[in-house]
């Protein structure tokens, strides 16, 4: 099941991706880990597990369409069943979405809809939620807006700190990604008018 993987950081998610798919547990094919960040740690992590990189600097090219069009051509070179955004940090035109409707996804790291855009762990504790978590969900054009898939959540405990909080979270990605993914690469998660359905048949 051919994946392609796109980064901007240290790729703990991808990381995550590359062991339950050594261990067996996830019957993906990482095609390609593209980044555009030149320094990003995951491709020496997608190096280290023989991946094809790519690293496609946005500050060279001088529009968001110009760079998305770049960026999906070198995606539809590998035919991807699915497209995964791992700490992508980039806002994608519409057109981008549009083409890979249905089969991209990203993880969020809050209970959305709350909390979408950065600095979540921070704006969950300043406004003293009990609680806080992450999401994957389907993308669409507007950002950190699409179809829920699942989620996971953390107490916020008393002293929590931006860190403390995050590290709890990144924990809970690194579950619930590779099983959202396992689920589309299993044919049991489909998406429809901008809604995401689960096929709970055996
Ligand atoms: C994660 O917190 C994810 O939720 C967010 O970006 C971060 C990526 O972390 N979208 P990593 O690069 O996978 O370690």
């Amino acid at each position: 099941f051919p994946v392609v993987v796109l980064i901007s950081g240290s790729g703990s998610n991808l990381q995550a991706l590359i062991d339950q798919s050594l261990q067996g547990k996830l019957d993906i094919n990482i095609s390609a880990v593209i980044s555009n960040k030149a320094q990003a740690y995951g491709l020496e992590r997608a190096k280290a597990a023989n991946i094809d990189t790519h690293v496609l600097d946005h500050k060279a090219f001088s529009s968001r369409e110009e760079f998305d069009k770049k960026l999906q051509d070198i995606i539809d070179t590998y035919q991807p069943k699915l497209v995964i955004l791992a700490g992508f940090m980039r806002i994608l035109t519409e057109g981008f979405t549009k083409h890979f409707e249905g089969k991209m996804l990203n993880i969020h790291p809050s209970l959305l809809p709350k909390y979408k855009g950065l600095d979540t762990h921070q704006r969950a504790i300043d406004n003293n939620e009990k609680e806080h978590g992450v999401s994957v969900h389907f993308v669409s054009p507007e950002l950190d807006a699409g179809a829920v898939i699942l989620q996971a959540s953390t107490a916020i405990e008393e002293g929590e700190t931006a860190e403390s909080l995050a590290a709890k979270v990144h924990s809970l990605e690194h579950i619930i990604y590779p099983l959202s993914v396992k689920w589309f690469s299993e044919n049991r998660l489909s998406y429809e008018s901008g809604k995401a359905y689960f096929d709970s048949s055996p």
